[in-house]
């Protein structure tokens, strides 16, 4: 299954790409900075096209069109283009996410790293890859020492969850804390040891459901902010490389 996953994935990248810097339309959500674009939807469309051809029982669950309800044990979670904001602003930096869950748990999981084509993958039990190699999470237990990085949500004006304060704390305690703008690279360069640890607040399942399969892949760990395990409906995510994450959990907890 991992293939198929992985060949859609590059099929919608390649929609991705080449709309990248492009003229296509933009429409916002729930507020001006929150957008989706022709390109979003573009892709979109593509990857349930596959779905709906190669398993036409699997159930579906995609950022732009939500839930396609289906019979069957496996659920497909998507997230077609991650980083929109990057996208439309012209930054490179987005990718494709797509999670497959059996009964409830994920599987399989790919995060198409679109401009730097690397392809991220996992499938439970048998590590995580970029490209052909694989990759692990670094072994740094040193706080100060460390690289971190974050999201925020698109109501982060109303300051949710004390995100800023989080965000200074952090700040303050670590190397540098940095601020990519997709949630499923974050995770990914968690899983590659890039970064020792990732935090957000009210992500969707679509930005982590194939990130957190391939941190815990590489050796890392993704709780909640106390610690505890969490599904892909949660609403706060903890990634790090493991030795971090209780220092991390206590500058959380203290912000
Ligand atoms: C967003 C990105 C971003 C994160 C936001 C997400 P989108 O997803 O993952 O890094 O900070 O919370 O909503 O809207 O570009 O698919
Ligand atoms: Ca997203
Ligand atoms: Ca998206």
């Amino acid at each position: 299954m991992l293939d198929k996953i992985i060949s859609i994935a590059l099929e919608a990248g390649e929609i991705v790409r080449d709309g990248f810097g492009k003229n296509f339309s933009i429409e916002f959500k729930t507020s001006e900075s929150n957008l989706v674009t022709a390109i979003d939807k573009a892709s979109e469309k593509k990857i349930i096209e596959y779905i709906t051809k190669e398993f036409p029982s699997h159930g579906i669950l995609a950022e732009e069109s939500g839930e396609h309800k289906n019979t069957s044990e496996y659920l497909w979670v998507i997230d077609p283009l991650d980083g929109t904001t990057n996208f439309a602003h012209g930054l490179p930096i987005f990718s494709v996410s797509i999670g497959v869950q059996k009964k409830g748990k994920t599987v399989a999981g790919v995060v198409y790293d679109v401009m730097h084509n690397i392809m991220y993958s996992a499938e439970l039990g048998s590590g995580a890859f970029a490209n052909e190699a694989m990759i692990k999470v670094n072994t740094n237990s040193n706080l100060a020492r460390a690289l971190l990085v974050t999201g925020f949500p698109y109501n982060i004006t109303e300051n949710p969850e004390n995100a800023f304060e989080k965000f200074m704390a952090m700040t303050k305690s670590s190397r540098g804390v940095r601020r990519l703008g997709s949630a499923a690279i974050d995770l990914c360069y968690v899983a590659k040891g890039v970064f020792e640890g990732f935090w957000e607040v009210y992500l969707h399942p679509w930005d982590i459901c194939a990130g957190k399969l391939i941190v815990e892949e590489a050796g890392g760990l993704v709780t909640g902010f106390k610690g505890e395990q969490i599904d892909i409906f949660s609403n706060k995510i903890l990634a790090s490389n493991k030795v971090i994450h209780n220092e991390m959990i206590e500058i959380i907890s203290r912000n």
